[in-house]
């Protein structure tokens, strides 16, 4: 017998990233080849019609797990029992600027959409927020959405799978192993070039990765900037962010949470006091996923240098947390 359809919600699916995203899960690539997907889509008023072209092409590649579509510019219609919600929509950065730069602008989104997804969508909803800044802007749809009670606020998360990602690949180039070889990757803290990506417990078919790279300052002065600071390197060389590759996250994302990793992945999830970091403080962590469940590993050692790093990009945190507080009144 066929599974009932998961309704999957998606905000700015008129944007660079809907476009990327919104084929590949409903072909199976997020939540399974057998699971139906209801798409849920919203963007603003003015994108409604290009919306309605990109679930014509949606239409036109007769999906068989493609069991139906709704466009709307109304939160509580799009989250209305949604099992997942990709919160995608908002303004992407432009040259010369910061993630935190969109605080203002985007914070406010995801005050409106943390209720409407508490008061519509399902109580075990799972919540990816991809929309930048997207540690506070998870911290603020989750306390949009604490207040009013229902859904699970563990389960509001913010994307550093593609960092996870950016790691692997530049680290596969350094030691000449293979990214699929590459096990037990971390990036800890915020999606801002202060975050922290760490391999010292990486292995790779069971050698240590650090000792086969052995070169400290590699990592201080070529690994953590190229990792930290690659969405701007694109954002200078396409004239636009990074969209493929934040797609291509965000299924890897939710697929291992819904379905389970064998490896490590590193999420963005809302702190409960592990490695020191303060409750709700939604932060990159190592994460395991097994029966729908994630788990933050515990246990790591760290270092006086790993704890420099951890201790800069929390408090990054704190501030743009400070920054957002009025927001969440
Ligand atoms: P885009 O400008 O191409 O598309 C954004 C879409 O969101 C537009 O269609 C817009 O109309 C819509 N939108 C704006 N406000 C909305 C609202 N209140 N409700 C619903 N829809 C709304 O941008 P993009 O390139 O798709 O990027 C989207 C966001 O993702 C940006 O904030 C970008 O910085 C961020 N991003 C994050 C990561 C990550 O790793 N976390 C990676 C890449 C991009
Ligand atoms: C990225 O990391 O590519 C995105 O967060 C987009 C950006 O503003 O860098």
């Amino acid at each position: 017998m066929s599974k009932a359809p998961m309704r999957v919600a998606v905000t700015g699916a008129a944007g660079q990233i809907g476009y990327s995203l919104l084929f590949r899960i409903a072909s199976g690539e997020m939540l399974g080849k057998d699971q139906p997907v209801i798409l849920q889509l919203l963007d603003l008023p003015q994108a409604q019609k290009a919306v309605k072209g990109v679930m014509m092409e949606l239409e036109d590649c007769a999906f068989p797990l493609l069991a139906g579509m709704v466009a709307t510019d109304d939160p509580n219609v799009a989250f209305k029992d949604a099992d997942v919600c990709l919160l995608v929509g908002a303004r992407p950065r432009g040259p010369g600027m910061e993630r935190a730069d969109l605080l203002t602008a985007n914070g406010a989104i995801f005050t409106v959409q943390g209720k409407a997804i508490a008061e519509n969508a399902k109580e075990d909803v799972r919540v990816l927020v991809v929309g930048n800044p997207c540690n506070t802007n998870a911290y603020i749809a989750r306390a949009a959405a604490i207040k009013v009670g229902r859904t699970n606020p563990n389960n509001y998360h913010g994307m550093l799978r593609l960092d996870h990602n950016r790691a692997l690949s530049q680290l596969a180039a350094k030691s000449g192993r293979a990214v699929s070889s590459l096990k037990k990757m971390v990036v800890w803290g915020n999606h801002s070039p202060s975050m922290y990506a760490d391999y010292r417990f990486c292995e790779s078919n069971g050698d240590s990765v650090k000792a086969l790279v052995n070169d400290h300052a590699w990592n201080n002065d070529v690994f953590l900037p190229t990792v930290g600071k690659r969405g701007a390197a694109i954002i200078e060389a396409r004239g636009l962010s990074s969209a493929a590759s934040a797609a291509n996250a965000a299924i890897d994302h939710v697929r291992d949470w819904v379905l389970g990793s064998d490896d490590w992945v590193t999420m963005g999830v809302p702190s409960d006091g592990s490695y020191g970091i303060p409750e709700g403080i939604v932060f990159g962590f190592p994460c395991e996923s097994k029966n729908g469940q994630f788990k933050i590993i515990q246990g790591l050692e760290i270092d006086e240098y790993s704890r420099g790093k951890i201790n800069a990009t929390l408090k990054e945190l704190e501030d743009e947390r400070a920054a957002v507080a009025d927001m969440l009144k």
